[in-house]
């Protein structure tokens, strides 16, 4: 596995948690874009998917749904490492995965009646946060617990929001929702890492004029825009044949925006492509 810091001393993942309030903005796709750039690029991996949604993330990468997933990660307060090792598989070419599984919305039950609820992520991560690079978590189209544990567990968050007026009103309930949270999880508080503009058509009149909103908002927020990723048929294709975008069409325009998108992230955590390890 390689690490992106060198030295003795074990690093822990960076968790970069994708959220905002909207469905259908291409939060999952955007998700599956950055696990895959980064393990091509040599990280490790782990992506956490939190939304139990037919078609999700965990379709996608192909993972076992019979196997324990998500809700038996969230299940126990603080999960021993050989717990959480058995909520893990490997997938095909995006690190390895915790799927979601079909009891996950009963997950939220579970949650709900707890004392520290929004933190139950970020603890049964901890014991395997030594072994990646990066964690990558997927959330639902909601600001419910499970969205907020994902928020709670982050370093990083990122909101890919379209050019539209809901997904801006859903890109800026995440925002405000990340201060919220870090005044829960002090000492640890998660970063807009930034804003990552999906399925954008400059045809369509509207949408320059809202990626100028969007742009505004994100600079309120200092939130950097990473990316701005344009429309393709080939979502639609992908997604009938359950894959992921950038693994049915890994040179669309859309999987070379996303790449661009991932070296700038990298870049604002202060990783030139130069300094990965081999
Ligand atoms: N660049 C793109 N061009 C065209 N369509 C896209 C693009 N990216 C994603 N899509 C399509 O948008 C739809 C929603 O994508 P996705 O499932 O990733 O969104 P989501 O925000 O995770 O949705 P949900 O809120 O339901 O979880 C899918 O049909 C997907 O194929
Ligand atoms: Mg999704």
């Amino acid at each position: 596995m390689t690490r992106y810091e060198s030295g003795d001393e074990a690093t822990r993942a960076r968790i970069i948690t994708f959220a905002n309030q909207k469905g259908g903005v291409a939060k999952s796709t955007t998700a599956e874009a950055f696990a895959a750039s980064l393990t091509t690029r040599g990280y490790g991996v782990l992506m956490v998917d939190m939304d139990a949604q037919p078609g999700n993330l965990s379709m996608h990468v192909d993972a076992e749904k019979g196997l324990p997933g998500t809700f038996e990660l969230l299940e126990h307060r603080r999960p021993a490492r050989e717990r959480v090792l058995r909520c893990i598989q490997p997938t095909r070419s995006f690190g390895d995965v915790v799927c979601a599984n079909e009891g996950l919305d009963d997950a939220d039950r579970i949650l709900s009646s707890r004392v520290g609820r929004e933190l139950m992520l970020s603890r049964a991560l901890e014991p395997i946060l030594e072994d990646y690079d990066f964690v990558v978590v997927d959330t639902p189209p909601a600001l419910q617990v499970r969205t907020l544990n994902g928020i709670a567990a982050a370093d990083d968050v990122v909101v890919p929001c379209m050019a539209d007026a809901s997904s801006i009103a859903g890109m800026q309930a995440v925002l405000d929702c990340v201060a919220e949270v870090g005044e829960l999880v002090r000492g640890a508080e998660p970063r807009i890492a930034g804003i990552v503009v999906t399925r954008y058509d400059s045809r369509n009149s509207l949408e320059p004029e809202l990626l100028d909103q969007i742009a505004e908002i994100a600079e309120q927020y200092d939130a950097p825009l990473l990316g701005c990723v344009r429309n393709t048929v080939n979502a639609r294709k992908a997604q009938s044949n359950g894959m992921a975008l950038v693994e049915f069409a890994p040179n669309s325009t859309a999987a070379l925006d996303y790449e661009e998108a991932v070296t700038a992230y990298l870049e604002s955590i202060g990783i030139e492509e130069d300094d990965i390890e081999e």
